[in-house]
């Protein structure tokens, strides 16, 4: 694979005490191009701007995906990933969904392990730190046909960061005008649409004190989806509930992750629909205990309130949150201070 490396690394410049989430970028990038039915090889280049067409069709009809993984370091200096065989599965299914040619998993995996030792000094060890990885793929094509392209860019950029919210609680709105995904649609991708749909109604949310969304399902609001960028995860008495993936939410691999932890401290857990009506019964009750979120960027976020027609309503303190416990557990196993639950952890070095 073609190596150039960047002339100077930014590394000394950068506070890593205080990383805005997704703004600080490594030295180098991965990129393969797609022509002519096929990948290519790919090469490594310092990281920076690049030359493309303004008629590129990622720009008219954003046919573009994304992954976000982490990559972490343990106290012996092991760089580890965490279930990437996840995301690149999870890749190629947006792809296939965008009508985006799916990627080589050896160029997929080439590029991010050549990239990762690369610029291994920028993953740093202790909790809430980690290299995060963002792979996407774009069309390239100069033309403004409204049909699929033939010709693709696939990147993997990396950033150095802490989790996205650091150690706050959140505050969300379940949102009863806006739908972030319809049945048939493109809720489960990662699709850069997605994300672009859901900035004005979170907008608006940010504007009455809210941090996020609770999307609920598109036909009638009544049931809850996840947030947009996180799944969602409900205690009620002491039973976990968190709305089943389906073709309006991405299938989380924190979340799928979080299952398999949480029956593994035999906590009962239901993969199910989960109504506003439900919701705010075992609220009235005294019965909600906790609600946190789920994601490769924000781990597993609790959520402190959540506003519902114009009324917020706060989730009582409790002493051992599942939260606190699940996370915990999560990251002994990423940071490799536990052993593997299964086959979750690739060693790159
Ligand atoms: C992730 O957790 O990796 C996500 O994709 C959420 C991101 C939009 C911040």
């Amino acid at each position: 694979m073609k190596i150039t490396l960047s002339k100077k690394s930014k590394i000394g410049n950068v506070d890593f005490e205080n990383l805005e989430f997704g703004k600080i970028f490594t030295d180098h990038i991965f990129v393969s191009k797609y022509s002519n039915g096929q990948w290519s090889e790919g090469e490594i280049m310092p990281y920076g701007d690049f030359l493309i067409s303004p008629s590129a069709r990622v720009f008219h009809y954003g046919q573009a995906i994304f992954e976000g993984m982490k990559c972490y370091k343990s106290e012996n200096n092991s760089l580890i990933l965490f279930r990437p065989d996840e995301n690149f599965k999870r890749f190629n299914k947006s792809s296939a969904r965008m009508a985006i040619p799916e990627i080589d998993k050896e160029v997929f995996f080439n590029g991010l392990t050549h990239l990762l030792k690369l610029d291994s000094e920028w993953v740093k060890k202790g909790d809430g730190n980690a290299l995060y990885i963002r792979p996407f793929v774009f069309a390239s094509e100069p033309s403004i046909n409204a049909s699929e392209a033939n010709e693709y860019i696939f990147m993997i950029i990396c950033c150095a960061s802490k989790s996205y919210y650091g150690d706050q609680k959140i505050k969300v709105k379940i949102e009863e005008k806006y739908s972030r995904a319809a049945k048939g649609g493109v809720g489960y991708a990662k699709a850069a649409g997605n994300y672009a749909a859901q900035f004005y109604p979170t907008l608006l949310a940010k504007n009455e004190g809210y941090q996020q969304i609770i999307w609920t399902d598109s036909n009638n609001h009544k049931s809850i989806e996840e947030a947009g960028t996180m799944n969602l995860f409900f205690r009620i008495k002491d039973k976990l509930i968190t709305s089943p993936t389906s073709d309006s939410i991405l299938d989380g691999i924190t979340r799928k992750s979080i299952i398999e932890l949480a029956q593994s401290f035999n906590i009962d857990v239901e993969e199910r629909p989960i109504t506003i009506d439900e919701l705010m019964s075992s609220f009235e009750k005294g019965e909600l205990k906790e609600i946190f979120g789920t994601g490769t960027a924000v781990v597993v976020l609790p959520i402190e309130s959540f506003g519902y027609k114009n009324k917020d309503y706060k989730i009582p303190e409790i002493e051992n949150p599942f939260s606190i416990k699940l996370k915990k557990k999560l990251n002994d196993i990423q940071y490799d201070r536990s052993l593997d639950f299964g086959d979750w952890k690739l060693k790159i070095t």
